[in-house]
């Protein structure tokens, strides 16, 4: 039993990073990686996920104009555990991020359990900004007149999605287009065809340019972040200008479903701030981790909640809070609001071209993350050490860097938005739990440990962690709990039946033994 939970002495790890062979380059400075966060954050969470927090959806009620209270609900939430990340990205600054702190603070076990989980985030969560950088792609190009045939655009649900609501008698042109997908499909052996090539298209392309290099990477991330803060800035602006107080009083008022609708929303609306923690995957790339890391993090999380929180107050006052439910709220907001239609209407293009740049932006740290977590786990023995290999000229993680990619792509063609995203938040949330449960054990274990930075309060602070993110957890629908419990399953099976046996930490440990 004790050899499940083998911890990987801190030290150790920080050598490992030293070590020539296999090191990656460290270009990265604190205004990089607060941009990286910034590049994680604001995405598919605040221009898509905010319609259903707001009016309700399937699983859910909404919470109405309250929804700035879930925004800030559950950036608190994020605060505690942001805290606890950058306690560990600061004192352990390896490429890995919860999976490495978990492997030195809570043993190989559960730092496997953690690396699995954090597939669910990257990768899965990678997958539900895909598909609705796909759907703002589209509306992009409409706005050119450019239109390409349903079945290449979507999945097979939201196609059959989209034909249901027409027949119960929805008016929506995007509806009534996609519900041409089944029957225009292209058929193999009788079967329709559908799936979302735009969302392929942008992982492929994103995948090569994070094989070219970290640096070229950060740099046009960067730029992007600046753009696509500036065009939330904007919604922010002319949105002000177009508030009708009467809207904040209408169907039920601000909280119509009280505290239960703040809270419900609170669960989705996490998506919006999964990202920060990405910053610590970045830690071995870092030029000054020690300093930089805390600093990204937290800084990176301040930014985007008081976006949030001021696009939260301004979209409610543009339209009634019940005709917000849509994938493209802030379009949605814009098409409802009175005002001069010139203006409303170069309004939406800016916006639909800023959700594009904004989810660019998104999905470029999650592939640039997600390889990284791999490639600690194959330094390690986890998984196969090919997974390992950092590209001879660009010094990145290559191989995982595509596999990543392929992985990304294949579920972006055919997934389902909604649920991708619940399952997201469930696993990012257990992850954000396991982080902050390894700062109070490790502080415990080893007190004298430098710590360039310390949260403040522990174990209180992690503690009011744990259990934030544990009531987000339970907000979430039944059968979001059950996809959890079967993917974590799936990886046990995975960890006994490989990494146990291959674990370099386990081999030495025996070999001291012995
Ligand atoms: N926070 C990221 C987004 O909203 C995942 O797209």
């Amino acid at each position: 039993m004790s050899r499940l939970f083998a911890r990987k002495p801190v030290d150790l790890v920080l050598a490992e990073a030293e070590a020539p062979e296999g090191g990656l380059r460290r270009a990265l400075g604190k205004w990089q990686l607060t941009a990286l966060g910034v590049g994680a954050i604001v995405g598919a969470g605040i221009f898509a996920t905010t319609g259903s927090a707001i009016a309700g959806g399937s699983t859910h009620v909404g919470a109405g104009p309250a929804i700035v209270l879930s925004f800030v609900l559950t950036a608190v939430a994020c605060g505690f555990a942001a805290l606890c990340y950058a306690e560990f990205a600061a004192m352990v600054p390896i490429s890995g991020s919860a999976y490495t702190y978990a492997y030195a603070s809570l043993g190989e076990l559960v730092a496997w359990i953690i690396g699995w989980d954090l597939i669910i985030e990257y990768a899965v969560g990678n997958v539900a900004v895909a598909i609705s950088w796909s759907g703002h792609f589209l509306e992009l190009l409409r706005h050119f007149g450019i239109q390409l045939p349903a079945w290449a655009v979507t999945d097979y649900r939201t196609a059959l999605q989209a034909a249901g609501a027409l027949a119960g008698g929805a008016a929506d042109p995007v509806a009534a287009y996609l519900a041409t997908a089944v029957a225009t499909a292209p058929r193999v052996l009788g079967a329709p065809i559908i799936l979302n090539l735009p969302a392929v298209a942008i992982v492929a392309a994103l995948t090569g340019l994070l094989v070219y290099g970290i640096r070229e990477s950060a740099a046009s991330n960067t730029a992007m972040v600046v753009l696509k803060v500036g065009i939330v800035l904007f919604f922010i602006a002319v949105g002000a200008t177009l508030i009708e107080p009467g809207n904040f009083r209408v169907h039920g008022g601000f909280a119509p479903n009280g505290f239960g609708g703040i809270s419900a929303a609170a669960a989705i609306i996490f998506f919006a701030y999964i990202g920060f923690d990405a910053v610590s995957t970045a830690a071995e790339e870092a030029k000054d981790a020690e300093r930089d890391m805390p600093f990204g993090i937290i800084m990176s999380l301040i930014i985007c909640t008081i976006l949030y929180v001021l696009v939260a107050v301004v979209m409610t006052g543009m339209a009634p809070w019940t005709q917000l439910g849509t994938p493209e709220p802030m379009i949605t907001a814009l098409q409802l609001a009175s005002g001069n239609p010139r203006l409303l209407s170069a309004a939406r293009f800016i916006i639909a071209f800023g959700a594009v740049v904004a989810m660019t932006t998104v999905l470029l740290v999650f592939q640039l993350g997600q390889p990284r977590i791999f490639f600690s786990m194959a330094r390690d023995g986890l998984l196969p050490s090919w997974a390992a290999r950092v590209h001879p000229r660009f010094h990145t993680p290559h191989v995982t860097t595509i596999l990543t990619g392929i992985f990304v792509a294949v579920f972006a063609a055919f997934a389902n938005i909604n649920e991708v995203v619940e399952l997201t938040n469930i696993g990012t949330l257990f992850a954000f739990i396991l982080v902050s449960a390894g700062v109070v054990i490790l502080r415990a274990r080893e007190p004298e440990r430098a710590r360039p930075f310390r949260v403040p309060g522990a174990p209180l602070t992690p503690l009011i962690s744990i259990v934030a993110c544990g009531f987000l957890m339970f907000q979430l629908p039944a059968v979001t709990w059950v996809r959890f419990g079967v993917w974590l399953a799936l990886g046990a099976v995975l960890y006994f039946s490989y990494g146990y046996r291959r674990s370099r930490l386990r081999k030495r440990v025996s070999e001291l033994a012995g």
